[in-house]
């Protein structure tokens, strides 16, 4: 799958994924400056993104600790904001368009 990637200058990429990778890996594998400090583990906060607002409904639900970690983020946003390492990559996410979160 395609995934579309809008990084902190504004610019476009689209980035070839595996399935069964997370979003962060695809993102990091591409340059993306995603930090992920804690390298996917949902404790860090750092791979922070917002999904698209017709994608939302596409992905699953988040967990319980996502929710409670992203909310902690500066940068909050309800609805889009998302953990990049707690959304794995399917043939369903193809066309999936994400923006990178202000570093913290
Ligand atoms: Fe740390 Fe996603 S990489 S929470």
């Amino acid at each position: 799958p395609t995934i579309i990637a809008i990084d902190r200058a504004g610019q476009e990429h689209r980035l070839a994924a595996d399935t069964g990778q997370s979003l962060m890996q695809v993102l990091r594998d591409n340059d993306l400056d995603v930090m992920a400090i804690c390298g996917g583990c949902c404790s860090c906060a750092t791979c922070h993104v917002y999904v698209a607002d017709d994608w939302l409904t596409a992905l699953d639900p988040q967990a319980p600790d996502e929710r409670e970690l992203v909310q902690d983020s500066p940068h909050f946003r309800a609805g889009p904001s998302r953990l990049s390492c707690q959304i794995p990559v399917t043939d369903r996410l193809d066309g999936l368009r994400v923006t990178l979160a202000p570093e913290d």
